[in-house]
């Protein structure tokens, strides 16, 4: 595209970011706006910026509008909604949160997050797809709208979360749910899952009803997700200590419970442990180290136990990005999503092979662990880092330190990368990796602990109670995912210009009063190399988040720097979890918690109907490749 085929917007927009991109902010004022590097360094952040050649779409004005909105020719629709029927004789929906646990378990669960989409072989009209429901709305998911009251509301709460399989089916180019279909499936909170890797039987994760440690009830709290080459889901724990409580308000908690954030009251009124015993941290203390985990899923087969790998350690996890190292080793990066916490990579034992799903079953289950260690001294938003390995008996990991075992390590995997110095990042989200140069991206969505609490600003987390947010972005050695050494940058690190021009908080060069957002948190390449950014931040519209709209999702081209806004969804919302037909002709997106602060009847728009968490496709009405 050359500058005659730009609209006046368009050309506004690329002049701004001309002379951004020549570097006359670098002599402007300087403001440091609370953090170690200033506006000069950060609009550093890129080296260069010009207009994309991925993107064939024109940037998207900010919205407030209780719908989703789309650049002109796209359009959308719905593909599946809480508390849809599943099967051929599930309840119906009934728009008011009316439904017992039993009927929820044969619906679609609450608060789809992270997805896969797993072409069916040899018909292109037919698919898979693994979605996960993190976790609930009270106010939405229980008829009377406050959190738990009984048991038979935990048990529709645990019914709600997890894990579901449909199946989809393209009819004249849309792409739909298919009721009754034998794959649909709930992986819920309360389903037996097998235990993997080097934890599995660990002393750690014996209870009462598993004095072997073997087999775990159930996944909950499923934030994002990973597909890995032999066509199974991964599906991410995150927040799993927000479920558990102590019946006992004065019971001491031990350094392992506080290490993952347990509460006495519990978190985000779940209740869970006051009506089912399991939760009770002061009656079942090992019931938590059995939640934490990446679990595997076959999709294909409806009747498979999922498996939690151990091997891929214990902590709030985010999401799996998957790719292989030079020589054929499965390669797994990692987000720990708290304030302060880690990145993590696996690299499996042994090689993927390609048609041999026998040998590649189990390749989660052996391997190493490492844990991510920046340089971040410097004085500009790039640096070197190293990957440190968490084996017991390595780097300090021994039985004197308090490791007795690999079992150990991967059960209390944050105090063993604290313990070898990993470096706390600003809240690590999803991760991705280039198809084009297998750079590996990282988004870091705020963290009001940044400055304090022993987090010290550096120059990968630069500003001091960061609003914003960036997105880390960092090259392996040699090109080798199994590298133990890497160099990073920031590739845009995100600001408000119209509230804090010139200063830290109005970001790198590659972010303007057109396109900002906060808070980037899911994060996919498609297969074109085009980065699609998904925000999970303040929607409030006002302050410092004034004129950015609604939560969102802009497309970024890693090359030449440009971001575009794309999509904005409904008031309330996050945008979260993403998936691509293998054509890019459709893409699967998230809404979730629509109307999470009211202002939504989003996807309805029906009085009685309470908002309510979707899958949409999108798709253009040309029937092209989404983005291009
Ligand atoms: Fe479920 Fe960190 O997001
Ligand atoms: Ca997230
Ligand atoms: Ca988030
Ligand atoms: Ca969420």
């Amino acid at each position: 595209m050359n500058d005659n085929q730009l609209t006046d917007m368009e050309r506004l927009v690329l002049s701004r970011r001309r002379f951004i991109g020549a570097g006359a902010l670098a002599g402007a004022a300087l403001f440091l706006g609370g953090g170690l590097l200033g506006r000069s360094a950060l609009a550093n952040a890129i080296n260069a910026i010009s207009v994309s050649p991925l993107m064939g779409f024109a940037n998207l004005p900010a919205s407030t509008a209780d719908t989703i909105t789309l650049p002109p020719g796209y359009q959308f629709d719905v593909l599946i909604s809480w508390g849809q029927p599943l099967h051929a004789d599930s309840t119906p929906y009934r728009g008011d949160g009316s439904h017992n646990a039993a009927e929820q378990l044969g619906q679609f669960g609450e608060n789809n997050d992270g997805m896969s989409f797993f072409p069916w072989p040899g018909e292109p009209d037919r698919a898979l797809m693994a979605i996960n429901n993190e976790y609930s709305n009270y106010g939405y998911l229980l008829a009377h709208g406050q959190p738990p009251q009984s048991l038979e509301d935990v048990r529709k709460a645990q019914a709600a979360v997890g894990v579901t399989v449909i199946e989809v089916r393209r009819n004249n180019g849309a792409w739909q749910f298919v009721q009754a279909s034998r794959y649909n499936r709930r992986i819920h909170a309360n389903l037996p899952i097998a235990v993997g890797g080097p934890a599995r039987g660990h002393e750690l994760l014996k209870t009462a009803t598993d004095p072997l440690g073997i087999e775990v009830l159930g996944t909950f709290q499923n934030c994002a997700n990973g597909m890995t080459p032999w066509g199974t889901y991964l599906t991410c724990e995150e927040n799993f200590s927000d479920c558990f409580g102590s019946s006992d308000a004065n019971l001491a908690l031990s350094a392992d419970q506080k290490r993952y954030s347990v509460q006495h009251a519990g978190a985000s009124d779940n209740r869970w442990h006051l009506y089912d015993e399991r939760f009770d941290i002061a009656r079942h203390p090992n019931e938590l180290n059995r939640h934490g985990w990446v679990t595997e899923i076959d999709p294909f087969d409806p009747s498979s136990t999922p498996i939690k790998r151990t091997a891929l350690g214990r902590f709030k996890h985010e999401n799996a990005a998957i790719t292989t190292s030079r020589d054929g080793r499965v390669v797994v990066y990692m987000g720990d999503d708290e304030r302060g916490e880690f990145i993590y990579k696996f690299v499996s034992r042994d090689r993927f092979k390609a048609n041999d799903t026998a040998a590649n079953r189990h390749l989660l289950d052996h391997g190493t662990l490492y844990v991510a260690k920046l340089d971040a001294s410097g004085d500009q938003p790039r640096g070197q880092g190293r990957w440190v390995e968490l084996t017991a008996g390595k780097n300090g990991l021994t039985a004197a330190n308090g490791f007795s075992d690999q079992g150990n390590v991967l059960i209390r995997t944050r105090q063993a990368a604290s313990h070898v110095g990993a470096t706390r990042m600003d809240r690590p989200e999803w991760i991705a990796v280039s198809p084009k140069d297998g750079q590996v991206y990282c988004t870091l969505t705020n963290n009001s602990k940044r400055g304090s609490e022993g987090q010290p600003v550096d120059a990968a987390n630069p500003r001091e109670n960061n609003l914003y947010g960036q997105i880390l972005r960092w090259r392996e050695n040699a090109d080798d995912a199994a590298a133990l050494q890497f160099d990073w940058d920031l590739y845009v690190v995100a600001g408000n210009p119209d509230v804090h021009p010139g200063s830290a908080n109005a970001g790198s060069a590659n972010v303007n009063a057109e396109n900002m957002f906060n808070s980037p948190d899911g994060l996919a390449f498609d297969a074109d190399g085009r980065l699609w950014i998904q925000t999970d931040g303040n929607y409030s519209n006002s302050g410092d988040f004034a004129g950015m709209g609604n939560n969102q999702m802009l497309c970024a081209d890693p090359v030449s720097g440009e971001i575009r806004r794309f999509m904005v969804g409904p008031p309330g919302c996050e945008v979260t979890g993403v998936s691509f037909a293998p054509d890019q002709r459709a893409m699967f997106i998230g809404i979730q918690h629509p109307g999470e602060g009211g202002g939504s009847s989003f996807p309805d728009h029906q009085a009685g109907m309470r908002p309510r968490s979707s899958v949409v496709v999108i798709r253009r009405e040309d029937g092209g490749v989404i983005g291009a």
